[in-house]
């Protein structure tokens, strides 16, 4: 209602004023239209229309004039950001866009704002498949993008010689894939990573583990599988224990139950450790490290009290598990990933050699396999303010940023809503059935029946309360997890070489191109020629 109000106060103002229908742009090369100012409102005031032709032919002649003058930066790239949206399909980027302008920046409308990843010069697509699957998990795509090769479902940093749970395949070096944070180690570049899903989760595991199963975190879970923790150590101890994870600067993420033993109580929750081996990692890393240049934090406040300037090396795990989604953090003393990323590029940048820093928005992801598209659209907003924050603090010169995905999801953008419609609900055009149904949607997953048993007929959307971050999307097909998703992801970058990543490419295509305009890895390199 407030927002309505708003609104006609600056439909009013605009009819009086001179200024309707002219386009306002920040001298940041690119164009970020002045939104309120360009609508104009028919004779009752009630009704929005809509931008004029005039408004859409400047905005693109504007934009036209700025697209030409961008030139590739063909020089080598000191650092290198890489960013992962798990499960960041191109319907969750298209609805966080206008979630974002209506939610957040409070336009007119919401379709015309912008994610600051849609500012990017250079954007392509990665097709995703694996080795051995139509539809990818987060593993097998993590090792495309951060070592070069496509994997088997479920295998990370691993050559597709090796399948699902062999144990005896993964002990042999000669199957081990290296990733591109490996490569900026041998280069003497700082390395970091950050995410809010476990740290010994697949995305993240991919910049450091070599592992048959991606659910071998800790060495009870190797035991229960039947296997030996001792032939194929589990991914918290070759985190801490062998290269290139022993050697990373920043480690910043959830995951403790992974590192301590099952004889330790958690110092936030009361829960144990997994651990079988008796090993606390987290004092193993302690003691490895320099006192007076290593930190190891639990809580969002500890973090923000880190003397960056005096700390080479910071382990910050936050929660047993996962970090609180976004809408819980503050209660539970977890930073934010913006957060996270501000304290890691402090930390990396210092290095003269430059660094390389993953960050994940991992739980995008999460909040798709429960329905929860709410959420699910305010971690990619999360993610995207995580996004802004790391291009603001390097410089675009020097700086290579790659944003990515590893797959979609089945969320879809369906119907045909007026412009401005909330984009969690639905539109005024019913289905034959006599039911609206929502805009977003999913074609499976746990969210509640599309059709109730009782009544026999479809769930009537209009009683659900969207605002609620809780808040689960009726389902067609049931199942206790919503799917992944088999359509190509987008690729968004900026910095030396951004240009190369144009086009339709395989996943494993990526770290080949970051290999080039960083000059680290086995690959062709820029500073080759
Ligand atoms: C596991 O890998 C080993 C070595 O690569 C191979 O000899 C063996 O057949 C594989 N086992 C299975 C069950 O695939
Ligand atoms: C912690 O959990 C254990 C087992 O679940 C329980 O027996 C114990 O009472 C709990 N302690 C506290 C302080 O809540
Ligand atoms: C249903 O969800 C489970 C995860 O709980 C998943 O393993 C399974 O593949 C899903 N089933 C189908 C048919 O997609
Ligand atoms: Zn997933």
């Amino acid at each position: 209602m407030l927002l309505k109000n708003f609104c006609q106060i600056l439909i009013i103002s605009c009819l009086t004023s001179q200024i309707c229908g002219n386009i306002i742009y920040q001298d940041d090369g690119y164009m970020h239209p002045i939104h309120h100012k360009s609508f104009k409102s028919d004779a009752n005031g009630h009704q929005p229309t809509y931008e004029s032709d005039d408004f859409w032919k400047q905005s693109a002649q504007k934009e036209l004039v700025k697209k030409r003058l961008i030139r590739p930066i063909e020089g080598q790239a000191k650092n290198v950001i890489f960013y992962l949206g798990d499960g960041m399909s191109v319907p969750t980027v298209t609805a966080a866009r206008i979630f974002k302008g209506q939610q957040v920046d409070k336009l007119q409308f919401g379709e015309e704002g912008e994610l600051h990843m849609d500012t990017f010069p250079f954007v392509g697509t990665s097709k995703t498949f694996c080795s051995d699957f139509q539809v990818a998990d987060s593993a097998c795509s993590a090792t495309a993008y951060l070592t070069g090769s496509k994997a088997n479902l479920g295998t990370i940093g691993v050559t597709p010689d090796v399948k699902l749970g062999n144990c005896s395949a993964q002990a042999n070096p000669e199957n081990h894939l290296s990733s591109i944070l490996a490569w900026a180690q041998a280069q003497g570049k700082s390395t970091g990573i950050v995410t809010t899903t476990r740290i010994t989760h697949a995305s993240p595991a991919g910049c450091y583990a070599h592992i048959a199963n991606r659910d071998w975190e800790n060495d009870g879970a190797i035991i229960f599988d039947g296997e030996d923790p001792k032939l194929c150590p589990d991914i918290a101890k070759q985190l801490i224990m062998h290269d290139p994870g022993r050697n990373i600067n920043v480690i910043l993420g959830g995951g403790r139950s992974q590192f301590i033993p099952k004889t330790v109580v958690d110092v936030e929750f009361n829960v144990t450790g997994y651990r079988m081996d008796e090993v606390n990692l987290i004092d193993a890393w302690i003691s490895a490290k320099k006192r007076n240049t290593a930190s190891y934090v639990t809580t969002r406040d500890e973090l923000l009290n880190v003397d960056t300037t005096k700390t080479d090396f910071l382990l910050g795990l936050f929660d047993p598990s996962h970090i609180a989604y976004y809408d819980l953090q503050l209660a539970q003393n977890d930073p934010s990933l913006e957060e996270m990323v501000e304290v890691a590029v402090q930390i990396l940048s210092k290095n003269q050699n430059g660094f390389f820093l993953f960050v994940e928005g991992g739980r995008i992801d999460h909040a798709h396999h429960d329905n929860m598209v709410h959420r699910s659209l305010r971690e990619t907003v999360e993610f995207d303010k995580a996004i802004k924050k790391g291009d603001e603090m390097t410089d675009e010169a020097e700086t290579l940023i790659v944003v990515t995905s590893d797959h979609a999801h089945v969320m879809h953008f369906a119907g045909y809503p007026t412009r401005g419609t909330p984009i969690l609900k639905y539109s005024e055009q019913f289905a034959d059935d006599g039911l609206p149904y929502a805009t977003l949607g999913y074609g499976n997953g746990p969210g509640p029946k599309w059709i109730a048993r009782s009544t026999k007929k479809r769930h009537d959307i209009r009683l659900d309360n969207v605002d609620d971050p809780t808040y689960q999307a009726p389902v067609p097909v049931p199942n206790d997890s919503e799917t992944h998703g088999g359509d190509d992801v987008l690729i968004f970058a900026k910095g030396p070489y951004a240009h190369l990543l144009t086009g339709v490419h395989q996943q494993s295509y990526i770290p080949h191109v970051v290999g080039y305009a960083a000059c680290m890895g086995d690959g062709v390199k820029h500073c080759d020629s």
